[in-house]
């Protein structure tokens, strides 16, 4: 079985052929990141306009890149939510049209269930069950998970993500949007030691985050201090370490909550060096394992929709002609 996936939630047009026995086919992204550079986060009107522009030449240069006609395909899966409606609605209408036109089955795809199970595209698989960290720019989320579909939610944030917090602090730094990536670069030149952020909610009992007040403390941080590169540098240092510190507090609390030892950890905040590190430490100290997309498949794409969507569709889910985009859709 073969099947195309589409992915439009956010800023990036991503389209993927996923083949149950050769893998990934073929897959393009199209990131959107210049159209919403200037305005410093992304302007929901203009990233379904892009979207309109971009879903069907991808999907066209695909299919050639993998030379397979629509004849060869067995569904088409898209990204029904959560994420941004005019956005979702794009990929949502697209998929479902080219299902109709091409006579197979469309089949609607959760985002961050597409997150979770991208790491299943690695040599490496993990097994059932496991607990999955899931760390974008919309959400955190902690998920006990024993098969697919079968998701337990352990704790998730209660006001901004871990990337939302990346990208806002990044922001107070004076990088441009998404900043996450940039203020790691930055922090690679940081002073350990010279600042202390809090680790939010791991005084408590529980699996929530919260990361707003990270931000807080780095806008007070900067307020009372020198604005050169050395303390900025210090400052990105600082803030990482205290959301990447948080993070791990809590997945080694899941799972030791679980009493398992392996941990998947997905979303665009997984592409984080020092993230990685530091949970590769914790894991192994339980005896266990962390697994991790490649880092092309940790940021939005449409290879996690395409996988998702084949497993969805080998359990019979299916959608109807008619289509739904559901900005908030708990997993
Ligand atoms: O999963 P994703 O591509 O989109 C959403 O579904 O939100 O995640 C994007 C988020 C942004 O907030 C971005 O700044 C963050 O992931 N990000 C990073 C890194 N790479 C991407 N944050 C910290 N360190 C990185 N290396
Ligand atoms: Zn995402």
């Amino acid at each position: 079985m073969r099947i195309l996936g589409i992915e439009t939630s956010c800023d990036e047009t991503g389209i993927a052929i996923y083949d149950e026995e050769q893998g990934i086919m073929a897959h393009r992204l199209y990131s959107q990141i210049a159209v919403h550079a200037d305005y410093g986060g992304v302007v929901p009107e203009l990233a379904s306009r892009d979207h309109v522009r971009k879903t069907i030449p991808l999907v066209k240069e695909v299919l050639a890149d993998a030379n397979l006609t629509p004849a060869d395909l067995d569904g088409v899966a898209y990204t029904a939510g959560p994420g941004l409606v005019g956005a979702l609605l794009v990929g949502c209408s697209i998929g479902r049209s080219l299902a109709y036109g091409w006579g197979l089955p469309a089949v609607p795809v959760h985002h961050m269930e597409g997150h979770l199970l991208a790491p299943m595209l690695e040599e490496d698989v993990p097994e059932f069950p496991f607990v999955a960290l899931l760390v974008s720019g919309g959400h955190t989320m902690m998920v006990r998970v024993d098969d697919i579909g079968e998701y337990q939610m352990l704790g998730e944030s209660v006001d901004d993500a871990a990337g939302e917090a990346f990208d806002k602090t990044a922001k107070l730094l004076g990088l441009d949007y998404p900043g996450g990536p940039v203020l790691a670069k930055m922090a690679e030149n940081g002073t350990p030691g010279r600042f202390k952020f809090p680790r939010p909610m791991t005084d408590r009992p529980g699996l929530d985050f919260s990361f707003s007040g990270l931000k807080t403390f780095a806008a007070n941080t900067i307020r009372d201090n020198e604005q050169d590169e050395q303390t900025f540098a210090d400052i990105a240092y600082a803030f990482q370490e205290a959301v990447v510190d948080t993070l791990a507090i809590k997945c080694r609390r899941a799972l030791e909550h679980c009493q398992l030892n392996r941990l998947v950890i997905a979303g665009g905040v997984s592409a984080n060096t020092a993230l990685r590190e530091k949970l590769a430490t914790i894991t192994q100290k339980l005896g266990g394992t962390v697994y991790y997309p490649r880092p092309e498949f940790c940021t939005d794409n449409g290879a996690m929709i395409a996988f998702a969507g084949m497993q969805r569709l080998k359990a019979g889910t299916s959608a109807d002609l008619t289509f739904k985009a559901t900005p908030r859709w708990p997993i």
